[in-house]
């Protein structure tokens, strides 16, 4: 399958026409032993996204999991999630689409809201989605014996088929041959995979929510305060009226800029 579709990676690449989640049978293969494996499907007919939702994904999407034994902790292997978001907004700002990460693993096309606020004050960089990130692993504190990063990117697919607010390459910028797209993605994650200084890096300098004031939702609460940085392990630094709040990715149920 993999000469199917064509690809030149460090992956070798497992195509399927339609699966319930990539996510799933990415699980597999790890369970398995496999390691270094792309699973693609053209569409998933039971999608997943974070926090139980599911994941709109009809035919002509980015719709891949990527089987992975990093031999890191389970913190380290956190950002593999921001190196896979990366990866996709570089994908999509080569494709001509005006791509932004949206903590902690939404990439978004930012809309600048000010035109619709009456008052004129700061603009809110909220945004449509383009694509998230799902990663799952297993293992001991010490070290993860498998992650799956799974990728859903609204490629070549209108917005009016996705659920909630989201955009897609083909609304923004025209449709792209999903081969390349793949191709640029899995390039791009491979050279940032083992190198996490890089990665926060280039996530800092692709994220739509570095400076911005917004709200967090927690299981614990709301937090308010103004996003000054990422730490080593992906986790968002506000800077809030009782001082510097950390929030990691697994508490987050929701941000939104205010
Ligand atoms: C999110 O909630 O933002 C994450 C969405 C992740 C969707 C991708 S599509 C490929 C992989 N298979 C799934 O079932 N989910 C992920």
């Amino acid at each position: 399958p993999a000469v199917e579709f064509g690809l030149d990676a460090s992956f070798s690449v497992e195509y399927h026409d339609a699966l319930p989640s990539t996510n799933d049978r990415a699980r597999e293969l790890a369970a398995t032993g496999e390691r270094d494996v792309a699973v693609l499907a053209d569409r998933q007919t039971g999608g997943r996204g974070r926090r139980g939702r599911e994941w709109s994904s009809p035919s002509g999407g980015v719709w891949m999991s990527l089987v992975l034994r990093p031999n890191v902790p389970p913190a380290r292997a956190s950002l593999l999630t921001l190196a896979a978001a990366v990866a996709v907004t570089d994908a999509a700002r080569e494709a001509g689409v005006d791509a932004a990460i949206k903590w902690p693993n939404d990439v978004i096309v930012p809309r600048d809201d000010s035109a619709e606020s009456s008052q004129g004050d700061t603009p809110s960089r909220g945004g449509d989605k383009l694509a998230g990130v799902l990663t799952e692993m297993e293992g001991e504190a010490s070290e993860v014996s498998w992650v799956v990063v799974g990728m859903g990117v609204n490629v070549n697919v209108d917005p009016s088929d996705l659920a909630g607010e989201s955009t897609s390459v083909r609304a923004e910028a025209g449709d792209v041959e999903r081969r390349v797209f793949v191709q640029r993605v899995l390039e791009r994650f491979d050279a940032l995979r083992d190198d996490p200084d890089a990665t926060l890096d280039a996530w800092r300098g692709h994220a739509a929510t570095l400076g911005e004031r917004v709200r967090v939702e927690t299981q614990h609460g709301d937090l308010v305060g103004t996003a000054v940085d990422v730490t080593a392990h992906g986790a968002l630094v506000l800077d809030t009226d009782d001082g510097e709040e950390v929030v990691h990715t697994g508490e987050c149920q929701h941000l939104r800029p205010v």
